[in-house]
């Protein structure tokens, strides 16, 4: 069999994005300032971060939530779908992480909109369930992925029947069948408590690109 490589993946989404995103030079600024302090280069692709805008723009989601912000590259294609008046909690665990991205979103003119809370996420997940908030309605989980089985719970509670919920990596190159990484194991973990929960529906979409080969989960909160 033969198949495409990661040179004609990373080509084809140039092809898309030029000819459906083209050219977006906030988001190229988010890029480089994230690079520029040394942050991972891990974030979103851009035709991802389109995606999950598009997701938000098709289910008129006021109230989002995010873990795991890095430099903000995923919250600002999030901040900037959002229908008025609404919100992006957005939980990040280094300090660093948060100052690049919180300067990225106020550079971005959606400042206003993202209050990022820095910490353990799931210490601040169990805050914001005390806080008793209006419910979210988009939910996308990009942190620890040991961790993402604990994140889709408090996702759950925090969300309403209808609530759209991604998780990203969830294929990593094919590693999630046997792979006993801590992110694998948590993938795993998150897929076995979707098999036996009846309050989320779950699928899971492969993906190659610019950010290799990976996947994630589209969730929606069941009545
Ligand atoms: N969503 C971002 C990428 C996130 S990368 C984007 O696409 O632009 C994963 C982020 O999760 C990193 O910044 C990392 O510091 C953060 N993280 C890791 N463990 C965490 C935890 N326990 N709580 C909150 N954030 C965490
Ligand atoms: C990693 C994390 C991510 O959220 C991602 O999209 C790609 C890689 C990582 O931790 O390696
Ligand atoms: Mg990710």
């Amino acid at each position: 069999m033969t198949t495409a490589d990661q040179q004609t993946w990373t080509s084809v989404d140039k092809y898309f994005d030029a000819a459906l995103i083209g050219s977006d030079p906030v988001i190229v600024e988010v890029e480089r300032a994230s690079e520029k302090a040394g942050l991972p280069p891990i974030s979103v692709s851009a035709a991802q971060g389109k995606f999950l805008h598009l997701l938000i723009r098709g289910a008129r989601a006021q109230r989002i939530l995010e873990v795991g912000t890095l430099g903000g590259h995923s919250a600002v294609w999030m901040a900037r779908a959002i229908r008025s008046p609404g919100r992006i909690i957005t939980f990040e665990l280094d300090p660093l992480h948060a100052e690049v991205a919180r300067a990225a979103v106020d550079q971005a003119g959606v400042g206003d909109l993202v209050e990022i809370r820095v910490g353990p996420a799931a210490d601040g997940l169990a805050a914001l369930v005390d806080e008793y908030p209006e419910p979210f309605d988009f939910v996308f989980i990009d942190a620890d992925k040991a961790s993402n089985a604990i994140y889709l719970d408090y996702a759950v509670r925090l969300g309403h029947p209808g609530t759209v919920i991604v998780v990203d990596n969830v294929v990593r190159e094919g590693r999630v069948l046997h792979a006993t990484d801590e992110g694998s194991e948590g993938v795993r973990r998150l897929v076995d408590m979707l098999a036996n929960r009846n309050d989320v529906e779950a699928v899971a979409i492969q993906t190659v690109g610019e950010r290799g080969y990976d996947g994630f989960i589209l969730a929606v909160v069941g009545s």
